[in-house]
């Protein structure tokens, strides 16, 4: 076993005592009666909710991949929701990209511990159509449409400055109107698995899980 002897102790450490730091939840149970059948139809309306509660980035969430057996997650925005899926933009290069591919499998968690809440899924990415990316780089400043340009996501660079030499060459090459770069796009999560968690007092949450089996959801409670 490593010695950590010489590190600090996280668990009794004053104000960072891990150890000690207990939160009961007590801000909200899930009814079953009032979840909605479809759970992204549920997942709309959490995120309506954190929206509401004026948290910082309510769409956020942490999505893991897996290339050759190795899993790595990284934050990402949500951007749309379809009928079937949930979108994120990226670039296809990217770590993320290349675990990916056209499609790939894919899990993702939202937290809102303000809410005392997390969704949880794992299914299918796949890349959605350019006419989809298209409509939804347009809707980005200009700036950041440049930066899908400038940054060759997840590949080493030298400095700083080589982006920003980057972003000043692809300012000057477009005019008002950026094109989407070929390499960036969005990915839908469709999932087949949800479960969403809310916290209860004396650890006893409510675990809801709905699976999908064709056109339908089934759901059920999990044990916490
Ligand atoms: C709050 C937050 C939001 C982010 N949103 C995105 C996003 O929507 N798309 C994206 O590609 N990276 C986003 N990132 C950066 C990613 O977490 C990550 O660093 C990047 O995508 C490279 O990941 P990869 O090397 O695993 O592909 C965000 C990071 C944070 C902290």
């Amino acid at each position: 076993m490593d010695d950590v002897s010489d590190g600090p102790d996280l668990r009794h450490s004053g104000s960072m005592d891990l150890a000690r730091m207990r939160l009961d939840y007590t801000e909200h149970g899930i009814d079953e009666a009032e979840l909605h059948e479809d759970p992204l139809e549920q997942w709309r309306r959490w995120v309506r909710d954190a929206v509401d509660a004026e948290l910082t980035e309510p769409n956020a969430m942490v999505v893991a991949t897996v290339d050759d057996g190795v899993p790595r997650t990284r934050t990402v925005l949500a951007k749309g929701v379809a009928p079937d899926g949930i979108d994120f933009y990226t670039n296809y290069t990217s770590q993320k990209g290349k675990a990916l591919g056209k499609r790939g499998p894919v899990s993702a968690t939202f937290v809102w511990l303000a809410l005392q809440r997390q969704i949880t899924m794992v299914g299918t990415a796949h890349r959605v159509s350019d006419a989809e990316s298209d409509a939804y780089f347009e809707l980005r400043p200009r700036e950041a449409q440049l930066g899908a340009w400038a940054s060759e996501q997840s590949h080493e660079i030298e400095s700083r400055e080589v982006l920003n030499v980057r972003f000043a060459e692809f300012d000057q090459r477009f005019g008002d109107r950026v094109p989407r770069p070929p390499h960036w796009g969005g990915y839908r999560i469709i999932p087949d698995e949800m479960e969403f968690w809310q916290g209860r007092p004396n650890r006893l949450h409510d675990r809801i899980r709905y699976l999908h089996h064709g056109d339908t959801w089934s759901r059920t409670r999990l044990s916490p």
